[in-house]
């Protein structure tokens, strides 16, 4: 059987950089779970796809639209062939994906390609719902958090690297949304599951949680 880590939590929570890092040092494909509903919002948004048609929503899903190519230690994620990696974190992208990433069909489409991964490779995966719904025997499971106000200065930051410049308080409010968007939903909320750690990395460093995680694995081997 392969080895499968779950990493949850908000946006903003650290999870992307504190994975990727991980990753590397246990030598375990990386998932990013948010990046397969971003590529999925993006191409419905350039279809001009209504999300809050289900139908259609389903029809224009229902195909080959994503390939997923192992790469080194990542899966690249191909829309209709094309690499649209640099596209999907924009903040229009960021304000739509939720609804999205709600809709029943598109779970469902995504979930099949993470069990696929899940059987064939050693992965780490992070997201809203790994602990609980998609990898729920997961040999170890991480929830990390962080205030909303450290989450949203890590955002902006972020964003202004990508030359796209917004108000703290733009960025607090539409992180505020999202978490009560992606936490309240019907299906698959963002949950920490009742068997998972749970790390506040508020006031941690990035090197310090990746050495928490890796520690705690390692203690338990
Ligand atoms: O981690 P991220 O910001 O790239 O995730 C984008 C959105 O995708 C997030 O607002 C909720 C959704 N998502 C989800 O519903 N389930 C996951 N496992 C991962 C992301």
């Amino acid at each position: 059987m392969n080895s499968s880590i779950a990493i949850d939590g908000p946006a903003g929570s650290g999870k992307s950089t504190i994975t990727e890092l991980v990753s590397r040092r246990l030598g375990l494909f990386h998932v990013d779970s948010g990046a397969f509903y971003r590529t999925i919002t993006y191409y419905l948004i350039e279809q001009g796809i209504d999300f809050n048609d289900e139908i259609k929503v389903l029809n224009a899903i229902n195909c080959d639209l994503l390939e997923v190519i192992p790469g080194d230690g990542v899966f690249k994620i191909l829309l209709n062939g094309k690499d649209v990696s640099d596209k999907i974190r924009t903040r229009e992208i960021t304000k739509a994906v939720s609804p999205v990433s709600a809709i029943g069909c598109v779970r469902d489409k995504v979930n099949k390609i993470f069990r696929r991964l899940s059987s064939e490779y050693n992965i780490i995966m992070e997201g809203r719902d790994i602990g609980t719904i998609v990898l729920p025997n997961a040999e170890h499971k991480f929830y990390l958090n962080a205030s909303v106000d450290e989450r949203a200065k890590r955002r902006r930051l972020e964003l202004l690297e990508k030359g796209e410049e917004f108000t703290f308080e733009e960025i607090r409010l539409d992180i505020q949304n999202r978490d009560h968007y992606d936490s309240t939903r019907k299906i698959a909320p963002l949950k920490k599951a009742a068997d998972a750690d749970e790390i506040d990395t508020t006031s941690m460093s990035v090197e310090e949680v990746v050495e928490d995680i890796v520690g705690r694995i390692k203690k338990s081997e």
